[in-house]
């Protein structure tokens, strides 16, 4: 199958979250199973590093309208992993100093990108039977697609599925914006509108094909008001088009066998080399060597992440023995604790403040457990990344942390769960988990069934696939 995978930012060459990391890695497994998935990205200019832009081959150019401007835009590619890149390329979007997003105008950068997308398919050799647009940023080009390109004979037939991998950002912005920053007519005001606001991601579901989520438990869970961020009432009478895969990860990028950034390598009938990944990691972070559970944080410091309850309870997680190792940032409440509680458990605690990737391999492969307590998790990498580095996940169940950790109490538990979203239900399971780390021969029982949890692209892959042939009448 011929399928365009259209996101704002994709491993190897931009990102910021999670997202990068499944469009790095589920068009890499598409291809792998024998079909042509191609990725569309932004060219940002500032962020992609020069060993990528030396890859980069220029193709041509063309006009993009975007209300009542007409801007350039250059088509450059580059083969990446076996995939074919496509990147968009205008400077006055795109080259940006600070990240990807947050400027006063990305209203009109993603607009501009999504009807760039399509543009692009006018004059490129490539038609995708499916276009999976990713998140608000790529939600006009299944709306753009249905207002003025689904009769273009170059674009034709294509589907749309679109895929939500966070409800919390919608795209949200003035009605005022309609016309003359998104170029559409106000006839479509009433697609457009929700909530007295122009929405995009509303628009999105309303018209794609198919809506698809993250994880199963999330694709349920944003019925309700508590997690769906007010989009419940969009998406409930949505449900027949809408299901939710649960993300895989990228085994090769991962895999404690044969990462070069981490110390020491092991496997699961070599753990030795863990132990030593720990040593260094406590040496890195300045805390003193001891047999000690090292429990790890990496995530953006942000409310529904779950830290909260870490605040509330965060002495009594001292009291029962651990040191504790965060890297992260983000809202300054959270980065103050972690700040003060360095000062005043200097053996214990450690805090990095920022994303550095090599850090946080370091910190999957070195800690024994990996704490995830978040409020709502659309699907959740980490908790993949920690099992496959043989550190046992500690998570609330909630999306794709309930689709991807089974509770020890379980014969085939892969980790430490709890319901509610309380401090001390969460301090129970810390505790829980402490208990069985002390149990040298059950703790390393538990370490080898986490290792072996599979949670490669194969499975979801396959399930887009299928996803994608129904659209396509191929099945
Ligand atoms: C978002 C979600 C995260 C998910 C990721 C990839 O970052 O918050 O839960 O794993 O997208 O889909």
């Amino acid at each position: 199958m011929n399928i365009l995978y259209a996101a704002s930012e994709a491993q190897p060459l931009a990102a910021s979250g999670g997202l990068a990391d499944v469009a790095g890695s589920l068009p890499k497994a598409l291809v792998e199973e024998g079909h042509d998935a191609r990725v569309v990205l932004p060219l940002y200019v500032n962020t992609i590093k020069p060993q990528w832009r030396e890859k980069m081959t220029y193709v041509t150019n063309f006009t993009v309208p975007v209300g009542w401007r007409h801007q350039y835009c250059g088509l450059f590619t580059a083969q990446i992993n076996n995939v074919t890149y496509y990147l968009l390329d205008n400077e006055y979007y795109f080259k940006r100093d600070f990240g990807l997003y947050g400027y006063y105008d990305d209203a009109e950068r993603y607009a501009f990108f999504s009807r760039a997308v399509l543009e692009m398919l006018k004059v490129i050799d490539f038609k995708p039977q499916v276009i999976n647009s990713n998140d608000w940023q790529c939600a006009l080009i299944p709306v753009y697609y249905s207002m003025f390109y689904r009769n273009d004979s170059k674009l034709w037939g294509i589907k749309n599925v679109f895929t939500i991998h966070n409800i919390q950002y919608q795209g949200r912005y003035g009605m005022e914006l309609l016309e003359d920053v998104l170029g559409i007519p106000k006839h479509f005001a009433s697609l457009m509108e929700y909530d007295r606001d122009v929405n995009f991601m509303k628009a999105a579901i309303e018209v794609s094909d198919k809506v698809t989520t993250v994880s199963p438990t999330y694709a349920r869970e944003i019925l309700d008001p508590w997690f769906s961020h007010g989009l419940d009432r969009a998406l409930k009478d949505k449900q027949y088009k809408t299901c939710g895969f649960l993300n895989g990860i990228d085994t090769d990028m991962y895999n404690p066998a044969t990462d070069p950034v981490i110390p020491e390598k092991f496997t699961t009938s070599k753990k030795a080399g863990k132990k030593v990944c720990s040593q260094k990691l406590l040496e890195q972070v300045g805390l003193p060597q001891g047999d000690e559970p090292i429990l790890g944080m990496v995530s953006r410091l942000v409310e529904h992440k779950g830290f909260d309850l870490v605040k509330c309870v965060f002495d009594d997680i001292i009291k029962l023995g651990y040191k504790v190792v965060v890297l992260g940032s983000g809202d300054a409440q959270y980065e103050q604790f972690f700040h003060e509680m360095r000062w005043r458990y200097p053996d214990r605690v450690a805090f990095t403040c920022g994303y550095i990737p090599d850090l946080a391999k370091k910190i999957y492969a070195g800690a024994n457990m990996f704490l995830m307590p978040s409020k709502s998790e659309p699907c959740g990498l980490a908790q993949m990344i920690s099992l496959r580095y043989g550190t046992i996940p500690i998570v609330r169940k909630t999306g794709g942390l309930a689709d991807s950790i089974i509770d020890y109490g379980d014969e085939n538990g892969t980790g430490f769960t709890f319901q509610s979203y309380n401090a001390h239900d969460m301090l129970y399971a810390v505790k829980r988990a402490k208990d069985c780390y002390w149990n040298k021969t059950e703790w390393n029982k538990l370490v080898t069934r986490a290792m072996k949890a599979d949670f490669s692209w194969k499975q979801s892959a396959k399930l887009y696939i299928g996803l994608y042939k129904e659209l396509a009448g191929e099945q």
